[in-house]
């Protein structure tokens, strides 16, 4: 998406081989009119999937998730992160493990939300090692629904997070695709683009 990559080319800090900085316009401030696009943009792309709901995780999958469903008109939902595990009958739960961060943390949706007749999209901002979207996919399947796709802002491609999700069958359509950090810069994997 080409309004996404400039976006990451002129504003975007890439603060070692690994980590993209967004603050400006994804994880901190907020862009409202590259959100909207965005919707717009995954609205298009999976337009004949029969999406019943939108599903991401929270915080910064929210805004970009909200815009989708906005656009496809059906309910969003986040998935709430949480450290201690507490069983509970009316939790669809998965177990997510950030490379990134070094930490296990537990993701939920209750149970009134989803359910078997659910055709899921989810959104998410970033495809590092793919736990996140993993994670969400498990939720899906626990409630009985169907995963329609996998829908991301920017995935780094030479995590394996990409070639995961592919593995595991899923759609994944991702707006900015990045094959290196390297020396400060970005670049992505397709130079030309729309
Ligand atoms: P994974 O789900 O693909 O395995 O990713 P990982 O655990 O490594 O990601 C942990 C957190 O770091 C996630 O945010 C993810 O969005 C974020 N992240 C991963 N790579 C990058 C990057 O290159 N740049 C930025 N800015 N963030 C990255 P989170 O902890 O869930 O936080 P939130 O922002 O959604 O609240
Ligand atoms: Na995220
Ligand atoms: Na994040």
């Amino acid at each position: 998406m080409k309004l996404l990559k400039e976006k990451i080319e002129s504003e975007g800090i890439v603060l070692n081989e690994n980590i993209l900085k967004v603050d400006s316009f994804i994880n901190h401030q907020m862009d409202p009119f590259l959100m909207k696009e965005i919707g717009k943009e995954f609205a298009k792309l999976f337009k004949g999937e029969h999406i019943t709901k939108v599903l991401t995780i929270e915080s910064s999958g929210i805004a970009p998730a909200i815009m989708t469903g906005l656009e496809l008109e059906v309910p969003v939902i986040f998935a709430r992160k949480r450290k201690s595990l507490t069983l509970t009958s009316d939790l669809y739960t998965a177990e997510v493990y950030s490379f990134t961060k070094q930490e296990s943390s537990e993701i939920t949706v209750s149970n009134k939300y989803m359910d078997a007749g659910d055709n899921v999209l989810i959104i998410d901002d970033f495809l590092a090692n793919g736990q996140a979207a993993i994670g969400l996919a498990q939720l899906v399947r626990q409630a009985g629904g169907t995963v329609s796709g996998i829908g991301i802002l920017i995935e780094k491609s030479f995590q394996p997070g990409a070639g995961e999700i592919r593995k595991q069958g899923y759609r994944l359509e991702s707006l900015a695709r990045i094959k290196s950090l390297a020396d400060k810069q970005v670049q992505f994997a397709d130079a030309k683009e729309t």
